[in-house]
């Protein structure tokens, strides 16, 4: 199947968010979504990416070197892990990092080699008597891949030495793309309507990740050496400096922008010169490295966690430029959100021409007050997909020349009088305090492949067999548009046998789960319809409450917000998700297939019972009952069974060895109550 425009944009727009979250958590050290979060992302992009391989990028994230080596090209443990760097963003912070080092050297004289800090990859090359053994990428510092028939293909890294040096030594360095190679890359992939590279970073570590060393070879790499990792069997100089040189006579190509300085003033002057001439280098460069220069220093300095003391990389701050906003565009995500994104006159930011950027959502785009039309900064740290900073100051002279964002304006649709998803053409939904917009339809396809896992989920229908591949294939083949066409599998079985990783038994077994799930309570069925904040354990409080998905779909807001534990954001849920013409479309496909739609409430009226609506918790062993008959006994006297305290939690009832429930409740100032207390206020004390 050829990728909608919408695929291709949630791709772009995973792709910009994980590379922001990535600096956001090893630049910055602030990261902004949980480690779930992030994988949820990353999950998501790999699914895509297997969904349409064609789209895959040797920059995405997924192929980036990470802590996970590609599995294909086998691993090396590198002897002397490969450390990283600590990073300063300012003469302040550097010059405390000076004056760390002076004060653990205490006192003694030192110099220091500043460096450019290259931005490509880091690699270890090993020697054996003079000739290339390994070649490796860092990895995760500790393990990396085994890169060395690609790395050969390199044209300044040498096969073999002339010349005096230890019978084994490692040399460590950077590969790198040329920034004119990497235009030159970038063009002739547009003509082929190839994906382009984001950067020369990025460029340069797909180039070296190939599995097929021809295309490496195809590929304009270069590798500067700036570190020796470790040597046997010889001897080498006592200072980094030195060291450098004598790898230079060797042949390894080393920086000739290295230089020796003797302080602090040194430091900061050779960084201000990099920052003037930074955008007439052949190759890019990040920031400088500044590092201890004797050996003897660097050894008792030491290193912390993952970055040596005696070395720093002082980063240049992020590049921002001045653009046109063209436009706003919107794309769907996969859980339905709209996400806004920028539309940019194109523009040249550190090497890289920018044409999109992200705008987070529309409460950002309109508290940084950007308007279409605007010059706005827009900013790139890093490999980052580009961030709108906010519009420049003259732009706020636009005077009625456009007006404040306005994302349901955007999406407003006059013949049917409301803003519409893109995708669909469906009501698009926001809630009172989320920043985001939703589409909510069921059917919607920008959404489908996640409406339909989580409809076969363990804790919604449970249907083994079909999982995020199966899923994405029946997508692909045309067999599912929407949850409900999972019931039709049965007559299109041919069709489904024969797609890619089937066959006939895991077809019948697919079929059997699928037919199974059918018996599942309609608590179930409505945990898998995916209205949002309708959970597992609210879908079974409605079904007691309400009844099946048809019932609830005729429910008033007056009739959820009764029950005591629907707030009125979920309650506005259900009554959109139910007012949705394709929604109940699905749920009347559902109904006729045989699920259980239509359920009477299993509470019924508890008026006149003891217990007539009342919150009971139950914590510890009990005498009398086991947990399910004690549960049972409290309904069948009108009460509510819950397992968990709440500020609407009325009695908890303590039997042995009680759990922290019993603090809980008292913190919230519940009664607490004992097995026999229970008993005679349903009129039972003899029991
Ligand atoms: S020295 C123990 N020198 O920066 C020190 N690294 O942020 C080892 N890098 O993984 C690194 N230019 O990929 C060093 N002149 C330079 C560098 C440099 C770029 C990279 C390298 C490293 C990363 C750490």
């Amino acid at each position: 199947m050829k990728p909608s425009e919408m695929v291709i944009k949630r791709i772009e727009f995973l792709r910009s968010e994980i590379n922001r979250h990535n600096i956001l958590y090893y630049v910055n050290d602030a990261p902004e979504i949980s480690d779930a979060e992030y994988d949820a992302l990353m999950v998501e992009l790999r699914s895509l990416e297997f969904q349409y391989p064609e789209l895959v990028t040797p920059d995405s994230p997924t192929q980036r070197v990470g802590a996970k080596p590609r599995a294909e090209f086998g691993t090396i443990t590198h002897p002397v892990p490969m450390l990283s760097l600590g990073n300063v963003f300012n003469d302040e912070e550097m010059t405390a990092w000076y004056n760390r080092v002076a004060r653990m050297l205490d006192g003694e004289p030192f110099e220091l080699m500043c460096e450019h800090k290259m931005d490509g990859l880091a690699i270890a090359l090993t020697y054996e008597d003079g000739v290339l053994k390994i070649g490796a990428t860092r990895g995760d510092g500790t393990v990396g891949e085994n890169v060395t028939d690609n790395i050969r293909t390199i044209r300044n890294v040498p096969l073999r030495l002339e010349g005096d040096f230890p019978k084994k030594f490692e040399v460590r360095g950077e590969v790198y793309m040329s920034i004119d190679s990497f235009e030159k890359l970038n063009a002739s992939r547009a003509e082929k309507q190839q994906s382009l590279f984001a950067n020369p970073r990025n460029a340069a570590a797909g180039s070296l990740r190939q599995l097929d060393s021809r295309i490496t070879a195809e590929r304009a790499l270069d590798v500067m050496i700036y570190h020796l990792g470790w040597y046997e069997g010889g001897e080498m100089p006592d200072t980094h400096s030195a060291i450098l040189d004598k790898l230079s006579e060797l042949g390894f190509t080393t920086n000739k922008y290295n230089r020796k300085v003797k302080d602090l003033n040194g430091v900061l002057e050779y960084y201000r010169e990099c920052m003037q001439y930074r955008n007439s280098l052949p190759y890019p460069i990040d920031g400088v490295v500044v590092k201890v220069d004797s050996i003897d220093q660097q050894k008792r300095l030491g290193a912390v966690a993952h970055d040596p003391r005696w070395a720093i990389a002082y980063k240049f701050p992020a590049i921002q430029k001045r653009t046109t906003l063209e436009d706003i565009g919107i794309s769907v995500g996969r859980t339905g959100t709209m996400n806004p994104y920028a539309i940019l006159t194109p523009v040249e930011v550190g090497g890289v021409t920018v044409a999109r950027a992200s705008l987070h959502n529309e409460e950002d785009i309109q508290r940084k007050d950007i308007r279409i039309g605007d010059t706005v900064f827009i900013q790139r740290a890093g490999d980052v997909i580009p961030d709108v900073v906010g519009p420049t100051p003259d732009a706020v002279t636009r005077e009625g020349r456009s007006a404040p964002y306005s994302l349901t304006k955007a999406l407003f649709d006059e013949e049917k009088g409301f803003a519409a998803c893109p995708v669909c053409g469906e009501e698009i939904f926001k809630e009172e305090d989320d920043a985001m917009y939703y589409c909510t339809n069921a059917a919607c396809p920008a959404q489908l492949q996640e409406k339909i896992e989580y409809f076969v989920s363990r804790e919604a229908m449970d249907i083994k067999g079909l999982g995020e591949q199966v899923v994405a294939s029946l997508i692909e083949e045309g067999l599912i548009k929407d949850f409900s066409d999972i019931y039709t599998l049965k007559e299109k079985f041919q069709n489904l046998m024969m797609m890619q990783r089937m066959g006939e038994k895991s077809a019948r077994k697919l079929i059997d789960a699928i037919e199974a799930s059918k018996e599942k309570p309609a608590d179930r069925v409505i945990t898998a319809l995916g209205i949002r904040h309708v959970g597992a354990k609210m879908a079974e409080i409605l079904a007691e409450r309400i009844g099946g998905a048809e019932q609830l779909s005729h429910a008033s807001y007056d009739d959820l917000v009764a029950i005591d534990t629907v707030g009125p954001r979920t309650a506005e849920n259900i009554i959109h998700f139910f007012s949705e013409k394709e929604n109940l479309e699905i749920i009347s496909k559902l109904k006729e297939a045989g699920l259980k739609i239509s359920a009477e409430p299993e509470m019924h009226d508890t008026t006149g019972l003891p217990l007539d609506g009342l919150e009971f918790v139950i914590t510890g062993k009990l005498l009398r009952f086991s947990r399910p008959q004690a549960e049972a006994l409290i309904k069948e006297n009108g009460g509510i069974p819950r397992s968990d305290v709440t500020k609407n939690t009325k009695y908890l009832v303590v039997g042995e060895d009680p759990g922290s429930k019993l603090q809980k409740a008292e913190k919230y100032g519940v009664a607490i109550i004992s097995e026999n207390d229970l008993l005679s206020m349903i009129g039972n004390p003899g029991f």
